[in-house]
């Protein structure tokens, strides 16, 4: 039996893969719910090991509590974070990520609190299904044109996050995803060429190296 044609690759999906970056400022106009929708749709698209789908995402539109997301972000930020960030990242990443925690974040008309549920999925497999989902979450963003950003700092809060949301006891906090119109366009992502991360057959034969 002909095995049906497979659908010719979509240069929008590649358009949206290769320009997703991370945004942390926003213009301040709302997010209607339908795009909301649209974006946690393709989230819970996402694989997940035994197909258990233990993400939770908690979506904060309330003011106060996204006041106090930021707090917690820029108390884990003061307490530590920023001096072990003086020294990995670049000046001007340290500034983007600054000021996303001083204003953006919480600037930002939606913060999605993904979690994971040890009660639904396996407590070892659970970021590596949350994360997936979290990706869809980004690139789904950013097929819309909203402005989005993968945050972990809030996490290492993650008792008073989860106290703050009412989480229950087996959901943990994994990321916190800010969600807006991008203030300014970013400009295509900065990455290191294939040969420096992918190498054939062994370890040491880069990818498009003479063999
Ligand atoms: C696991 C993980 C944790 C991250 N945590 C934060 C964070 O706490 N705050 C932040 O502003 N960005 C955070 N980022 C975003 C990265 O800084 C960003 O993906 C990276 O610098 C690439 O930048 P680009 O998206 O502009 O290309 C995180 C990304 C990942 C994958």
């Amino acid at each position: 039996m002909a095995r049906p044609d497979r659908p010719a690759p979509s240069a929008g999906f590649f358009e949206v893969l290769l320009n997703q970056r991370a945004c942390r400022q926003f213009d301040g106009r709302p997010v209607d719910d339908d795009v909301l929708e649209r974006c946690l749709e393709a989230a819970i698209h996402a694989p997940s090991a035994e197909n258990k789908q233990p993400w939770v995402f908690v979506v904060v539109r309330d003011a106060a509590t996204r006041h106090q997301i930021a707090e917690l972000t820029r108390a884990a930020w003061r307490d530590g974070a920023r001096s072990l960030s003086e020294g990995r990242l670049t000046p001007e990443l340290l500034d983007d990520v600054e000021r996303g925690i001083e204003i953006g974040l919480e600037s930002a008309p939606v913060i999605v609190v993904v979690c994971g549920d040890r009660s639904i999925g396996h407590e070892v497999v659970l970021p590596s299904s949350v994360f997936p989902a979290t990706q869809n979450l980004l690139l789904a963003a950013n097929a819309v044109g909203l402005g989005s950003a993968l945050t972990t700092l809030a996490t290492l809060r993650g008792t008073e996050l989860a106290d703050l949301l009412d989480l229950p006891a087996t959901a943990r906090p994994m990321a916190v995803v800010p969600l807006g119109w991008p203030a300014r366009q970013l400009g295509p992502p900065r990455r290191l060429p294939l040969a420096e991360r992918v190498h054939v057959d062994r370890y040491g034969n880069p990818w498009g190296g003479s063999a």
